[in-house]
């Protein structure tokens, strides 16, 4: 099929590249010209497991082009998806204007019946402005054509997009009309094998699914946080209390794992705009507060155990980190625990040397060249002359550390652990001290 996807930033590119990895002709277009110049010769803006190698395939086999030219795109597509951003205003809410602004290009440029649809991650009753902006274009323009908008919002998680692309749980379609139904039936026949996997909504109930779905992640991880913060003052080890809970299939191991807060571009933007949205409809959402207030102050809780492990004298010590992104296998560092840490240990007068595989160049364009941040280009290199280590996010290659080095290197053989990646007791038995989220059974002598 003929598909037109507004936006080559995270959703539209993965989206893009893995509709014509199957056979579908898909032209992407973004504003941005100097994206599109790069995209056109496989400069790949992000960076995502096997998404260059399939950008790359697709563009040699001529199913995938990039462009600039918006009424021509449009003139290609039979579905045309809107994968723009829509980041928090003020208030939290999601803002709409790249969202609409391309609606508008639709309706000065369509010249043929449509099924417009969209993947941005937009509040309920953005559809009826969509449709609402196109419908006013082309009555500017005197045209009158059939055109559907429909929701079809998306569930993939960084790191694992391609993956989440081409083998979905579920495809969500929201539509008013059977043709959009089916068109999109088609078009995901590809990724829709063994069982059905298309769940067919109206527009409403699709576009609430998808802040429904992320906001039941987050709160998992927000109540695991809670009940990590309670097992510290009672005296248990949450991830005892994990494993004794994860195994009830009406709970699932998913998403209970307690950590230094959660980030990235879904959770803590879905969360508040659907608060916000609640508000605006004059109900007070009191567990989304609930959820983002708890991940607000768990951002900041490994701050609090290094300043109770050092009795508030900061000044002058250096603390290697590890890990920037706000997951491991992404180079994302939006809304990341790891920005609240810094600022927070820069402001005693603390110096940081920091390694993440992937995430460095990203760190450079937010925080400048300051004298209280070395960059480092290995997870060692960040130890050299650090009093301690923080671990702030789970690449996988901090799970086993030469740890008779780090007995040597870290001046003050302290660990502080933000993911509960290494064994209390092990570490503890080396010599280090040892603080976790949640760990509330350490028998470190510093507690
Ligand atoms: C999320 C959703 O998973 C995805 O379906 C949606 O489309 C976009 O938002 P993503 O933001 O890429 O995806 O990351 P995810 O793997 O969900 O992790 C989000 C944050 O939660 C990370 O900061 C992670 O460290 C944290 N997290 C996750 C926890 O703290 N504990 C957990 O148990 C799981």
């Amino acid at each position: 099929m003929n598909v037109v996807i507004f936006g080559t930033g995270y959703v539209g590119l993965v989206s893009g590249a893995c509709l014509a990895e199957v056979g579908h002709d898909v032209v992407c277009v973004d504003i941005d010209a100097a994206k599109v110049e790069g995209l056109n010769r496989g400069v790949i803006p992000i960076y995502e497991p096997g998404l260059e190698a399939t950008v790359a395939g697709c563009h040699a086999s001529g199913h995938l082009k990039f462009t600039t030219d918006a009424a021509a795109a449009i003139a290609h597509g039979e579905l045309i998806f809107i994968a723009v951003g829509t980041p928090p205003d003020e208030d939290g809410s999601a803002d709409l204007q790249y969202v609409l602004a391309v609606a508008r290009t639709i309706g000065q440029c369509l010249d043929k019946a449509a099924i417009v649809v969209n993947k941005s991650t937009v509040p309920v009753g953005t559809a009826d402005k969509v449709r609402d902006a196109i419908a006013a274009e082309l009555a500017a323009r005197g045209i009158e054509l059939p055109f559907d908008v429909v929701s079809n919002p998306e569930f993939l998680k960084e790191g694992d997009a391609i993956n989440d692309f081409m083998r979905p749980d579920r495809i969500v379609i929201g539509a008013d009309s059977s043709l959009a139904v089916e068109k999109l039936r088609h078009l995901y026949a590809p990724f829709n094998r063994n069982h059905d996997r298309l769940v067919v909504m109206d527009v409403r109930s699709a576009e609430l699914t998808k802040y429904a779905a992320n906001a039941m992640l987050a709160t998992k991880i927000s109540f695991m946080n809670e009940i990590a913060n309670i097992a510290e003052r009672v005296g248990a080890d949450v991830e005892m209390v994990r494993q004794g809970i994860g195994s009830d299939p009406r709970i699932g191991w998913h998403f209970i794992y307690p950590g230094a807060g959660y980030g990235g571009s879904c959770f803590p933007k879905d969360v508040q705009a659907l608060a916000r949205t609640a508000q605006q409809m004059g109900y007070d959402a009191r567990l989304l507060n609930a959820v983002e207030a708890v991940n607000e102050s768990q951002k900041g809780h490994l701050f609090e155990l290094i300043e109770r492990h050092y009795r508030g004298a900061l000044a002058g010590k250096t603390f290697a980190v590890w890990g920037l992104a706000f997951k491991p296998n992404t180079d994302d560092m939006r809304a990341a625990s790891s920005q609240a840490l810094l600022a927070k240990l820069w402001a005693t007068g603390a110096k940081v040397r920091a390694y993440d595989p992937e995430a460095r160049h990203e760190a450079r364009r937010i925080f400048g060249e300051r004298s209280d941040l070395e960059l480092c280009d290995s997870a060692q290199a960040a130890l050299q002359g650090a009093d301690a280590l923080v671990v702030v996010t789970e690449w996988k290659q901090f799970r086993s550390p030469d740890f008779l080095n780090l007995q040597i290197v870290l001046a003050d053989r302290v660990i502080f652990d933000g993911r509960n990646i290494y064994q209390p007791q092990e570490i503890e038995a080396m010599g280090f001290s040892y603080y976790g989220i949640g760990r509330g059974r350490s028998a470190s002598p510093n507690r």
